[in-house]
């Protein structure tokens, strides 16, 4: 099985997202010990804005390409000013190809991306979850959005959220992601 494994925290050591991100695919290894893991750090190694005359060409294919052959795919995913990363956005825009993940046709629009397991790692600073702040989110939802836009409705979030609410928090936060990374289904990895 492949798994592509994406980071999109500038926070390096300090990512909320990319320690979660870090545990989902250690967690998936244990259960498939053949894995074939390929990993992108999109902010130590950002991806170029999307233009006309490169568009879905060399690198922009090759991103596809990638996202295409995976089986399993691992996010780690921070909340930034309400929304995902724009290095996290643009990898998004490289994989957004009319007529090879999606297409528009006489019943409307139809998702060509054959069903995989997405599970994002999303890491927030406040909470999102409920209260007033709900309305505000748009991480989650984007993501959410362009997964089912594509086919993909095996989207799994382990959120770690209220992170910048204090120490007390950011530790009971990531404490509650790393529980939920524990329960994560072999069953439903393979499906
Ligand atoms: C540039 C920047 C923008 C942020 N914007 C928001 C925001 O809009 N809402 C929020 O709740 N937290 C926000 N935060 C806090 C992050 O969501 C929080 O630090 C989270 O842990 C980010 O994931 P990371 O630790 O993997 O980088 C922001 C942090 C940064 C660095």
């Amino acid at each position: 099985m492949k798994l592509l494994h994406l980071d999109s925290s500038i926070q390096g050591e300090n990512s909320a997202s990319r320690a979660v991100s870090a545990a989902v695919v250690d967690r998936l290894r244990a259960v498939d010990q053949n894995l074939q893991v390929a990993y992108r750090d999109l902010a130590a190694d950002p991806l170029p804005h999307i233009t006309l005359p490169g568009f879905a060409t060399g690198q922009a294919a090759a991103v596809l390409d990638e996202f295409l052959e995976a089986d399993l795919v691992v996010i780690g995913a921070p909340m930034y000013n309400f929304g995902m990363a724009s290095q996290l956005k643009a990898w998004f825009d490289h994989i957004l190809v009319a007529g090879k993940t999606f297409r528009y046709g006489n019943a409307g629009v139809e998702g060509l991306v054959p069903d995989k397991k997405v599970i994002v790692a999303l890491s927030r600073g406040g909470i999102y979850s409920d209260g007033p702040a709900a309305a505000m989110e748009h991480a989650e939802a984007h993501i959410r959005t362009i997964f089912g836009f594509l086919g993909i409705d095996q989207v799994e979030f382990v959120v770690a959220e209220g992170v910048a609410l204090g120490a007390e928090q950011r530790a009971s936060a990531l404490e509650a992601a790393l529980a939920h990374v524990e329960r994560i289904e072999p069953l439903a990895l393979a499906a």
